[in-house]
């Protein structure tokens, strides 16, 4: 995969905005792609590479810097140029709510934020985008094409009607169960008697079903893990488990104030191993994560499902 020329889609008018030193408009780009080194695009015409390190370059040579520089090169290459014109992504976001009559439900806490900034980032880029969200307060984004649903059936009924893509990102926090029978009227209290008993059933595994191998497996499908322990081992078996390609970890924790909060700290887990990302805006781990999404669409293979 190494230096090996990759065919653009860019315009020379875009190809000479990026290769600012020599302004021609060849369309090849040498791909640099280990990742124990500079990762970017170099130009044939005059060599000049368009780089940016990888995380586990910068682990090595231990600066400790917060890599803004890097996310500043990636939004100038990438943004401008919009990379993922023609690409279809599906997003989802925000909870699921599950009825238990048709006053009562079970939820979680998710505001939607990430994911709701994901969609924003990939349309940003050029994505054609559909998110599929729950009951969330933060907006639309705008250029976004959103499905709204309340259960993870019907969440998933909606995915899978927004027909072929070419990423799928499933941030949104399902929830595990939902209530068994619920009741078509609300449950009353009755003086005295005990509380009704709960039966759960579990809800389909939407990242899980979207990971299936078979013709119609978006190219790369990318999941979330929140957890509150042990949270990069978790992740990496999730990542197996579900048959996604990449896992997005952050910690949940009430300590590290995630769910409804602005920044996140992340981790991206993939074949090649533990990305940690240092703490961010929402918007810019979406413009992050869009922008690494653009580079791995670029790539010449298809991602492979996780073995
Ligand atoms: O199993 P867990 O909920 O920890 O997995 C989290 C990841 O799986 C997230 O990407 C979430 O959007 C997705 N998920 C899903 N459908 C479910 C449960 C989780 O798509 N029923």
């Amino acid at each position: 995969m190494e230096n090996q020329p990759v065919i653009t889609k860019m315009s020379a008018r875009q190809q000479s905005e990026i290769c600012q030193s020599c302004h021609k408009g060849s369309n090849q780009f040498f791909w640099h792609g280990g990742v124990h080194e500079t990762r970017g695009l170099s130009c044939v015409s005059c060599h000049s590479v368009h780089a940016f390190k990888s995380e586990k370059a910068q682990l090595k040579e231990k600066t400790g810097a917060a890599p803004e520089e890097i996310v500043v090169a990636i939004e100038t290459l990438l943004t401008k140029e919009r990379p993922l014109a023609g690409k279809r992504a599906l997003v989802t976001s925000g909870p699921t709510r599950e009825a238990i009559d048709p006053v009562r439900y079970i939820s979680n806490h998710s505001s939607g934020k990430q994911g709701h900034a994901i969609a924003a980032a990939l349309a940003r880029l050029g994505a054609e985008v559909t998110l599929v969200s729950g009951p969330v307060g933060v907006a639309d984004p705008a250029g976004v094409r959103v499905v709204k649903i309340d259960s993870a059936d019907e969440m998933l009924a909606a995915c899978l009607k927004a027909g072929a893509v070419d990423v799928a990102v499933c941030a949104a926090a399902v929830a595990d169960w939902k209530a068994a029978k619920p009741a078509s009227a609300k449950i009353k209290k009755k003086p005295g008697a005990a509380p009704p008993a709960l039966e759960l059933a579990p809800n389909p595994d939407i990242l899980a079903t979207l990971s299936r191998p078979g013709p119609k497996r978006p190219v790369l499908v990318v999941g979330f893990a929140a957890e509150t322990e042990n949270l990069v081992a978790n992740a990496i078996d999730k990542r197996t488990r579900k048959g996604c390609d990449w896992i997005i970890a952050n910690d949940v924790s009430t300590a590290a104030g995630t769910f409804g909060g602005e920044r996140n700290t992340v981790h991206l887990i993939s074949a090649e191993g533990v990305e940690d990302w240092p703490t961010m805006a929402k918007d810019d781990v979406a413009l992050r994560l869009a922008g690494r999404i653009a580079l791995q669409l670029a790539r010449p293979r298809r991602v492979v499902a996780a073995e």
